[in-house]
């Protein structure tokens, strides 16, 4: 399904669902997680419930619904959600122009996750080709090609990035990084609690972070995200930045090297001005 130039996975988003997000009603206390497909929604989703259910009482992921995933949802529930207790979280690649205005309007707090782009695509690669309900590509090669002209699913990485990028300084807006995360999750969580409010003890962070590890999540990931789950917890690499990190990131196994150029100066483009 296209709607304004972008491509979208038909079992998530029709047109039907973009006409519910037209009148869709944010509340102040919604949280709103923002990623580009495989820059680690879920593992940023995991941290998120799990402070909330640190934080207020009785708040689970079950209970009456107050949990949301991904566009496919505002469309499935759009009349369940206005019942959700707060706060709902609602999880989503959609690129900022294309979220519904009540949530800017009603200062909806808003994390932003990005990731290297050349992990994000091989990761991408991967599970259109792993996941058996969805299309995949016939090589690296071919992915590649629509991956740079944005003609992928949810669209350009450069155009999401861009686009977000305008807001880095919104005073409800905050940016998170994979590689971040990565390499120091404790400090990660507390300041996504400290941005979202929520008082945690050092206790409660500690046990966030170690419950979300690549290696906890992946353990439990059939338990959590059904027979899917081992598609989104591949290997949760990174790509190497100098002096920081001691692990190679996946891109390295997929891209030629003239690939890899093409994508830098892609980036510099996009980063200019
Ligand atoms: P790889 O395919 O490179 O392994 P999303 O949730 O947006 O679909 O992103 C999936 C990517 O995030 C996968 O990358 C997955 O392994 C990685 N990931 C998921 N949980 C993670 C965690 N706890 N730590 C590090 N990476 C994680």
């Amino acid at each position: 399904f296209t709607h304004q130039g972008i491509p979208y996975p038909v079992t998530m988003c029709t047109s039907e669902t973009f006409q519910a997000l037209d009148t869709f009603e944010a509340r102040s206390d919604d949280i709103v997680l923002a990623s580009y497909p495989k820059c680690g929604s879920n593992w940023l989703l995991h941290i998120v419930i799990l402070s909330l259910e640190n934080t207020i009482n009785g708040w689970t992921k079950e209970s009456p619904i107050n949990f949301s995933y991904q566009e496919c949802n505002f469309i499935l529930s759009r009349f369940r959600m206005k019942q959700f207790s707060s706060p709902r979280i609602l999880a989503t690649h959609l690129h900022y122009d294309k979220l519904p205005g009540s949530i800017f309007e009603n200062n909806a707090k808003i994390l932003v996750l990005f990731r290297n782009p050349k992990d994000t695509a091989v990761s991408f690669f991967h599970f259109h080709n792993d996941v058996p309900d969805i299309p995949s590509y016939g090589s690296w090669d071919e992915f590649f090609r629509q991956f740079m002209k944005g003609q992928v699913s949810w669209g350009s990485y450069f155009d999401f990035a861009i686009n977000w990028n305008k807001h880095i300084d919104d005073a409800n807006v905050k940016f998170i990084l994979y590689e971040d995360l990565k390499e120091n999750l404790t400090s990660g969580v507390k300041q996504i609690a400290e941005f979202l409010g929520f008082s945690l003890t050092e206790e409660q962070i500690e046990t966030i972070s170690t419950r979300s590890t690549f290696q906890a999540m992946r353990a439990k990931s059939q338990e959590t995200h059904g027979a899917v789950g081992r598609f989104l917890f591949r290997k949760g690499k990174i790509a190497l930045v100098s002096g920081i990190s001691s692990e190679v990131g996946d891109w390295k196994n997929l891209f030629r090297e003239t690939q890899s150029q093409a994508m830098d100066e892609k980036f510099q483009e996009c980063l200019a001005g």
